[in-house]
């Protein structure tokens, strides 16, 4: 079965309603560069046309394999990136900066095997630089054919409609879509920021569709700790004792009975869930493995009955995430004397 085509917001390309996330390509996840590569193939052989990936992840080692695998095939493929996240030491190579992304574009783009993206993404909002400063940069990419569009990742949805607007003013080109964190446990995006991606035509191409590892089932109320790759780097997120998850297990065990009642896996419910919600463009799987892989392709022909939504909705309402670290985005601390007029 192969996996249908969905409009990438109004771009007019047509990308799979799976997208591949290859985080876990390299030495935070798989470190096997043939494997990582085999689970790359497989996935676009199955239909998948989208790949997402980072300078961040791994350092480039991420992006480094998917130039390896898109020897001889960069053309099926919508292939996007982003900046912003600290690459090695230097305090100038990472942020949202002019001088910043002119530079990290050609270090993707050599490490990619390309000589240009599909789509580069702002992986994070940077409230000290000028938000026109970033869309006069990737305005610039654009027109010297380095990149086709660009997107923002987990931005506040006062930030994604700051974008429309300068760019309308400024006559910049405008940002085609955004990438935020969407889950049965992390429904925050509903309130605000997929209601603004409809109004302004952007694509959502949601990451951590299973809560990182959440809903894949191997999470259990007064289960053994799972093995997970994760853990490492996010101490206590995905500590299956700790009081901020507690929350989460008891939702997961309702949403594993009701998966079972509907007769699926629930790794098929959390990623049809995610599909189901009309913003969405195609939600971003991240496999490690070959196995994993397999265990969610098969979700793009998944269809949740609306009975099944509304016990979804009772086990997580609409609009709320479980544990706020989830939610991606967090503003930033509040200066103290912010509520002080100057004397
Ligand atoms: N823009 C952003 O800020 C941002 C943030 C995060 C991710 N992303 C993108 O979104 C993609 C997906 O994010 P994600 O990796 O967090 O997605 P996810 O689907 O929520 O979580 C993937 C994890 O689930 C576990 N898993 C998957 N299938 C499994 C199975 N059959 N059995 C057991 N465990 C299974 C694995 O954990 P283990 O590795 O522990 O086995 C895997 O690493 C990334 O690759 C990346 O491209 C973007």
């Amino acid at each position: 079965m192969s996996i249908p085509l969905r409009p990438f917001g109004r771009t007019g390309v047509k990308v799979s309603a799976l997208a591949l996330g290859t985080m876990m390509f390299g030495p935070r996840g798989n470190p096997d560069h043939d494997d990582s590569i085999r689970i790359i193939h497989r996935a676009l052989d199955a239909g998948i046309n989208l790949i997402d990936t980072a300078d961040v992840y791994s350092q480039g080692e991420s992006e480094t394999i998917v130039g390896k695998a898109l020897e001889g095939r960069r053309d099926d493929v919508f292939l996007a990136t982003k900046f912003h996240g600290q690459i090695g030491d230097d305090p100038n190579h990472a942020g949202n900066s002019r001088r910043w992304i002119i530079r990290a574009v050609e270090d993707s783009l050599r490490r990619l095997r390309t000589d240009h993206l599909d789509l580069y993404q702002v992986h994070r909002p940077e409230p000290d630089t000028d938000f026109d400063e970033t869309l006069g940069a990737l305005s610039d990419l654009v027109r010297h054919g380095k990149i086709r569009y660009f997107g923002t990742s987990t931005f506040p949805p006062s930030a994604i409609v700051e974008g429309q607007w300068l760019a309308e003013r400024r006559g910049r080109e405008r940002v085609v879509s955004e990438q935020p964190p969407y889950s049965i446990l992390a429904r925050g995006v509903e309130r605000e920021v997929l209601p603004i991606a409809q109004k302004y035509g952007l694509a959502v191409i949601p990451w951590s569709p299973l809560a990182g590892g959440w809903l894949t089932g191997k999470f259990r109320k007064g289960g053994a700790q799972p093995p997970t790759s994760r853990g490492a780097h996010q101490p206590g997120r995905f500590q299956i004792d700790a009081p901020e998850n507690a929350a989460k297990l008891d939702a997961v065990e309702a949403l594993a009975q009701l998966a079972d009642q509907a007769g699926i896996s629930l790794i098929h419910l959390a990623l049809a869930f995610v599909l189901e919600h009309p913003a969405v463009t195609a939600p971003i799987i991240g496999p490690r493995t070959f196995e994993q892989l397999e265990s969610q392709l098969d979700a793009a022909q998944t269809r949740l009955t609306p009975d099944v939504l509304d016990e979804i909705d009772k086990i997580v309402p609409p609009g709320v995430t479980l544990s706020a670290r989830d939610q991606g985005y967090q503003p930033p601390a509040l200066d103290p004397s912010h509520r002080r007029r100057p004397a």
